[in-house]
This record gives C-alpha cells, sequence and structure tokens, in this order.
C-alpha cells in the first residue's frame, strides 16, 4: 500500500550533514488498538492521551556516504544497542519510499527515556514518534517549504509504521487513531487530534503509572496483534471499539465521570482478555496487579473518588484521576498502593501538549 500524499518530490540538493532531535511523548489509551491488518492498519479505532513527563529525547546525526543500503549506530543512553537494530532496519525498509534521503546518509540515532529503562513502560510509542519527528525535520531541511500540519501529519503517518500506537504520540492531548463513522477525520493512517468539545473534568487529567514489573514482557505486542487473527471474539471485539468510541464522544462533552470510568475499565479489561483467550493464550497481568486494582476498587466505593485505572499490554496499572481529586488520590497511591510496586516504584504524569524540537 503505497499513499502518495506523503511520496516528496525529487529534492534540491542534499545536504553533507547535519543533526535533527526532538523529544516525544508516550500515550495511554482509553479505547485500545488490539489487531491489526496488512500496512499497521487497525483492526478498530483507538483513543489515547498524550503524556507529559514519560517522553523519549532523540539525537539524529547524518553524514552522507556512498555504500549502499541502511547504515546507522544506535545508542540509548550512551550505550550502543545492537538489539534495537532490526526494528529500525525494517522501519527504514517500510519508511524509505516517504523519505528516499534515508540510504544516502549514515545516521548516527542517539536516544534517552526519562523514564527507567526496562520499568516495563512501552518505549516503542515514545521511541518511534521521537525518531520519525527527527526524520522529518531532516525532510524539512532538505525541503524547509513544508507546512507545521504537514510535518505533524508525515511524522504520525511514520510513526505509525514504526509501531503502530506511536502515531498518537505526535501532538497532544487526546489523538484518535483509526477511522470512525462518527469522527470527523478520523483515519487508518495517521493520528489526528480529537476534533469535539472537551469537558472541564478533563483537564490536566492524572496518570500515575504504578511500576507492578519491570522486566521485559513475555509476549510483544507484535505476537499479540497477530493474535486477534482467527480469535474466536475479534470481531465483537473491534464492534465493542466503535460503540465505546460512541459512547466516549458523549462522556468526553458531558463530563460524566462515572461512564468515562466504566469505558476506560471496561477496555482495559477487555484487551487482557483477549490475551487470555487467544490461542496461544497468555496472562500479563501480575498478583499485584489484581491487588492494585481491588484496592482501586473498594477505595473508589468508601470514598465516591473518580479514580480508575487502565492496562497496557503489560502488568503495570494506569490509575487515572480528575485535577479536582488529585490531592487525596495521590495520597491514597501513595500510602496503599506504592507497597504493590517493584521497589515501591511509580511515576506521576498528566495529559501533555505533545512532541517537541530540541534545540542543540
Ligand atoms: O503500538 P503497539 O503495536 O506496541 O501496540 C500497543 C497496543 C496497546 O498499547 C496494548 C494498546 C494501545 O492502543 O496503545
Amino acid at each position: 500500500m503505497i499513499v502518495n500524499e506523503f511520496i516528496p518530490k525529487p529534492y534540491q540538493h542534499l545536504l553533507d550533514r547535519g543533526i535533527a532531535a526532538y523529544s516525544a511523548p508516550s500515550n495511554i489509551a482509553l479505547v485500545k488498538y488490539w489487531g491489526k491488518k496488512a500496512h499497521q492498519i487497525p483492526a478498530n479505532p483507538s483513543i489515547s492521551f498524550t503524556l507529559n513527563n514519560c517522553k523519549t529525547t532523540t539525537v539524529l546525526k547524518y553524514e552522507k556516504k556512498t555504500s549502499e543500503g541502511f547504515s546507522f549506530d544506535v545508542f540509548l543512553e550512551g550505550v550502543i544497542q545492537e538489539d534495537f537494530k532490526p526494528k529500525i532496519e525494517q522501519f527504514f525498509s517500510r519508511i524509505e519510499i516517504y523519505l528516499p534521503f534515508l540510504s544516502a546518509y549514515h545516521f548516527v540515532i542517539e536516544t534517552s527515556n526519562t523514564f527507567p529503562h526496562s520499568s516495563g513502560i512501552a518505549s516503542s510509542a515514545s521511541g518511534m514518534s521521537a525518531l520519525a519527528l527527527c526524520l522529518m525535520q531532516i525532510e524539512q531541511q532538505l525541503n524547509p517549504t513544508i507546512s507545521k500540519e504537514f510535518f505533524n501529519k508525515k511524522a504520525s503517518f511514520l510513526a505509525r509504521l514504526g509501531s503502530g500506537s506511536a502515531c498518537r504520540s505526535i501532538e497532544g492531548n487526546l489523538i484518535v487513531w483509526g477511522a470512525h463513522a462518527n469522527i470527523k477525520g478520523s483515519s487508518d493512517l495517521v493520528g489526528v487530534k480529537y476534533p469535539y468539545e472537551v469537558h472541564q473534568n478533563f483537564k490536566n487529567y492524572h496518570d500515575t503509572i504504578l511500576l507492578v514489573d519491570k522486566g521485559e514482557k513475555q509476549v510483544s505486542s507484535t505476537v499479540g496483534h497477530n493474535l486477534m487473527h482467527n480469535h474466536p471474539f475479534a470481531e465483537q471485539r473491534f464492534e465493542q471499539a466503535h460503540s465505546n468510541m460512541d459512547a466516549l464522544i458523549l462522556v468526553l462533552k458531558s463530563g460524566d465521570l462515572n461512564t468515562f470510568i466504566s469505558i476506560v475499565e471496561r477496555e482495559a479489561l477487555t484487551l487482557h482478555a483477549m490475551m487470555m483467550s487467544s490461542d496461544p493464550y497468555f496472562i500479563l497481568m501480575k498478583p499485584n496487579t489484581l491487588q492494585i486494582i481491588n484496592k482501586l476498587w473498594e477505595f473508589r466505593a468508601k470514598t465516591g473518588l473518580h479514580i480508575c485505572f487502565t492496562l497496557d499490554a503489560g502488568a503495570n496499572v494506569h490509575v487515572l484521576f480528575p485535577e479536582s481529586e488529585a490531592k487525596q488520590i495521590q495520597e491514597f497511591i501513595k500510602t496503599e498502593l506504592a507497597v504493590h510496586c517493584q521497589n515501591g516504584h511509580f511515576i506521576e504524569d498528566m495529559l501533555g501538549q505533545g512532541a517537541q524540537p530540541i534545540k542543540i
């Protein structure tokens, strides 16, 4: 599948060398993407909060080369990472048609995360979006006339080809990816800003990430997505995502936090239910994930506060809550939930405005 809109005209001249730098945030899905078709097309629409503190910063240096093919070295926190190479090589080969300069340069990719590596927080969304944005910055250096709007759109398009959910990490703070009948401008190819009214209740919404298990995931999301092919509940699940998006449109407008909670928690548990009912089946939650969920539910029943959880493809728990209730809930997290985290670690995050270029 080739999308002509993103194929550039031949460059007038290639710079000999240069540098690009961007920082891009992670995101947390409210309605989950789980299952994909060829060419990184999602099986259903999803919507996410862009985060503020969990970020990847990437500095990309490039220099003209004469050899054939792709050439790059990649460093994480200053340490060379041979095991990142296959994923980046695959990413480059998917996007070369859209960025023909890729084989003209040797690249040095220097990347670092604000969250600890192996914290179990998916760094692929922030990592792939930061890299896509650096590559777009190079394209802009070669063709300074491209607009900000096109820059972001193509960055999202490229990031999706690296890691699906990365296309939701370019802008803030509520992003839709995947065509939905009732969301104007929504697309399977790029993440777009949620285009409708959002109630004050969602302003500065918090996400505290409880680090339950910092180890490597036993099952990659690529494998998980593929298990949705021939999954006995796949079609119902994809339909459910469409109707949960409809329900969320109403909630985002009205500010109805109780309905928000029921949509978000059902989405999280459905994601894991899909994993638990695939063939082969698997479980990514850990005993502490369930401890936290049960304590959170008890606390919510007792206090009436609007605390809820969501989960990624892992054991960590994202605790979501409105700004107006932040003090009491943060106290509860520190005193009651942190004990279930590995080494007591958690990360306080909240809604963010998207990626930023870095001056170097
Ligand atoms: O972007 P991927 O292929 O790593 O998939 C991520 C999928 C979930 O994080 C589980 C859900 C989502 O929508 O972000």
